[in-house]
């Protein structure tokens, strides 16, 4: 990967995907090759906001190639309380690591922090913004598990403010991938991310019912109503419950139709799908990483 920082899947080719999820599968076939590979380098975890899956995936895809990583904490018990600001926080951290993790509930924070910094900065989180790290691991469970050229897929949900939506769609575009975007008006794709579609020639439909697509789709991918950023509460009431998916939803589903969900699921996805051949959200999370481990190293690997 020719790259400093991952910020977007925007800035990711066609070939810099494919070589990170190459890369994975070769670290997943066998994990033992890679085991000394990045000794003594240090990955700092800087997370403003909560995270289970991605600073876990992290902290382990660094362990399990010899390094280690130091981690900021809970933001209350460091500097910024005392009102310190992002830049200084991450010129602070960029000499006690090689490589920083950043999640951050403002949109566009991981590429502030970039560029202040000499040392590779990976966006797990900006806000309503992007998820790239976490869009990596989706592509590499949808071509494990079905395909990307030719896929269909349905993605539903939040897609205003979910972040994984964003970069997926981005990052799916340099497929031949038919992407159907289902969600209440409210919650529509943002106009910025549809322009960014239109202008790379994908092939996208958007939808009020799922009904009208889903015996079409090879793979649906759900997402949380991201309670955190909506205005007020009752704004997140009105659209709250709208698509849950449950076993009868699947029974018009291809019965090779795969479900993933970047998790943590709410209430969108019922836990009767958990027992059927749909559902691969666990295996989806467990992808982190391998897919976090080939990302730091090549990114370990330019810097
Ligand atoms: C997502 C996120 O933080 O954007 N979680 C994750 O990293 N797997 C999705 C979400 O919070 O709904």
């Amino acid at each position: 990967m020719r790259q400093d920082h991952l910020l977007t899947t925007k800035q990711l080719s066609r070939g810099e995907i494919e070589a990170v999820l190459d890369r994975a599968a070769e670290m997943d076939a066998d994990p033992a090759a890679v085991r000394e590979r990045h000794a003594d380098e240090l990955l700092a975890l800087c997370f403003f906001e909560p995270s289970t899956r991605t600073k876990m995936s992290f902290e382990t895809a660094m362990k399990r190639m010899g390094g280690d990583v130091v981690d900021m904490g809970h933001v209350e018990s460091t500097s910024v309380e005392k009102g310190e600001s992002l830049a200084d926080t991450v010129r602070v951290v960029e000499g006690y690591a090689d490589a920083i993790v950043l999640r951050h509930p403002r949109k566009g924070a991981a590429k502030m922090a970039s560029e202040y910094v000499g040392v590779p900065v990976v966006n797990a989180g900006d806000g309503a913004g992007h998820h790239p790290s976490q869009t990596l691991l989706d592509l590499y469970t949808l071509r494990e598990n079905a395909r990307l050229d030719g896929l269909s897929i349905g993605i539903v949900g939040d897609l205003k403010y979910g972040r994984t939506v964003h970069s997926l769609a981005h990052a799916l575009a340099n497929f031949d991938v038919d992407q159907h975007f289902v969600s209440p008006e409210s919650l529509r794709l943002p106009r910025g991310v549809r322009y960014d579609l239109h202008e790379a020639g994908a092939s996208v439909q958007e939808h009020a019912d799922l009904s009208d697509v889903l015996p079409s789709l090879d793979a649906l991918y759900v997402t949380r109503i991201q309670r955190e950023r909506f205005p007020g509460e009752d704004e997140y009431r009105a659209v709250a419950g709208q698509y849950r998916i449950d076993e009868e939803t699947l029974a018009a589903a291809d019965d090779d139709l795969v479900v993933l969900h970047p998790l943590p699921r709410v209430d969108e996805i019922a836990p009767d799908v958990d027992r059927t051949d749909h559902a691969r959200y666990f295996q989806q999370a467990h992808n982190g990483v391998p897919v976090r481990m080939a990302l730091l190293d090549l990114l370990l690997e330019e810097s």
